[in-house]
């Protein structure tokens, strides 16, 4: 080959990069790097880690659930199902909605997904746009805000705070309500605060939209883990009797300990499901048939099993606030749900520094606050997803070691 043929090494070099960075969609730049990884990294490299830092149950799975997902596989159902769901699970779902809530829900009404992220995936990028603001907490659930601007959507925080148990504000809500508002995102019992709202927060909110036309997407993963017996959980489904402006949206991950068997639902208007369908058929077409078998097994099994779960949560709540109240520098509060507890430290500290020093100092992996939070950085994530022993060990090490810190 001719020289003047062959190509400039370094001319390729640069054709070559500058392809790489255009891969992506500039969407992708939405997604922000989760802090957390370098956590879990290091702690990966670690020897005896105690982690507060998981965001899924840590209870085992019932078994009768597991019986019911190798009994549909050795039954052979490998296949896909319908692309609405599994017949018999939207009949459960129906029946089981229809008597917790007394509605009158069709199988018509609900799209089985991959999971709430699948359902929340859909309703967020389906609806997302330039000119469409989202009003979502402050702190809240990582997913909300990167789908709502990768669709080029405007995400409003409204804060919730600690001194309020970080309860949300409805009067606040509202007022951050304009004409650009296109829905609201609520989620109760929250991730990461825990808290629970009460049926008077919930329909404030639900009357005002209903009245400005303004969408509400409630993500109800957590429903079941409300840990206060005296509380009736106030569902969107509960609280409001149209379901045009509503999308309820939930899974069997936390109240049946299925997190990876990836079953959840969004429930709406007949028309918003016809069209989340369509959009589900492009996206993941069906979800998983025997984990489906699974959650009919669930729904329509014993409910003593959600009970002692709950037990459990409860008694590590309790005593996780305590041991809380206990540790130097951090300022906490009850949550009421959910298996999360969102401790404030000392305004000026870098809540990502000291969780990573945390663990290497004393093995305890922590989620730093700002994979939650745009405005508040000096706040750890706490989970107690994690046996008794292990809480108290974790707290063993983390008091003297706060104690110790210089703030
Ligand atoms: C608030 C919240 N929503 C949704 C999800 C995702 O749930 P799923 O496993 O059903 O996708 C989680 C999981 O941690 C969550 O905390």
């Amino acid at each position: 080959m001719p020289d003047s043929a062959k190509p400039d090494p370094a001319a390729t070099q640069k054709v070559k990069y500058r392809k790489t960075k255009a891969r992506w969609h500039p969407a992708m730049q939405a997604i922000p790097v989760p802090g957390i990884r370098r956590m879990v990294n290091l702690a990966a490299t670690m020897k005896d880690v105690i982690h507060l830092s998981i965001g899924q149950p840590d209870l085992p799975t019932p078994q009768h659930i597991i019986d019911a997902y190798i009994d549909a596989l050795n039954a052979g159902q490998t296949g896909y199902t319908m692309d609405a769901g599994l017949p018999e699970l939207l009949v459960a779902l129906r029946d089981y909605y229809n008597k917790r809530y007394d509605r009158k829900l069709t199988r018509d009404n609900i799209l089985i997904t991959s999971g709430a992220t699948e359902a929340m995936y859909l309703a967020l990028s389906a609806t997302s746009a330039p000119g469409r603001q989202f009003i979502v907490t402050d702190p809240s659930f990582l997913l909300y805000a990167p789908l709502i601007r990768m669709n080029g959507g405007e995400v409003k925080y409204v804060p919730t705070h600690l001194e309020n148990n970080h309860q949300l504000d409805p009067d606040e809500v509202i007022a951050a309500m304009g004409p650009r508002t296109f829905a609201v995102v609520l989620n109760s019992p929250n991730n990461p605060t825990g808290a629970v709202y009460p049926r008077e927060t919930i329909e404030a909110i639900l009357e005002e939209c209903a009245y400005r036309g303004i969408q509400v997407y409630s993500d109800e993963v957590y429903d079941h883990l409300v840990l206060d017996e005296d509380e009736e959980y106030a569902s969107v489904l509960r609280c409001s009797v149209d379901l045009d402006n509503i999308m309820c949206i939930s899974s069997f991950s936390k109240t049946f300990s299925m997190a990876g068997l990836r079953v959840g639902w969004v429930i709406s208007s007949q028309a918003t499901i016809k069209s989340l369908r369509r959009y589900h058929m492009f996206t993941t077409s069906v979800a998983n048939t025997p984990a489906q078998y699974a959650g009919v097994a669930a729904l329509t099994g014993d409910q003593q099993c959600v009970r002692d779960m709950v037990k459990i949560y409860r008694e590590r709540r309790d005593r996780v606030v305590e041991l809380v109240e206990q540790t130097p520098h951090l300022t906490g509060y009850k949550p009421g749900g959910a298996f999360f507890i969102f401790p404030n430290l000392p305004r000026h500290v870098n809540g990502s520094d000291l969780a990573l020093r945390m663990l290497k100092e004393t093995g305890v992996c922590t989620v730093p606050g700002d994979a939650f939070c745009e405005h508040n950085a000096a706040t750890l994530r706490l989970s107690f997803s994690a046996p008794m022993e292990s809480l108290e060990e974790a707290f063993s090490r983390i008091i003297p070691w706060m104690k110790k810190q210089p703030f």
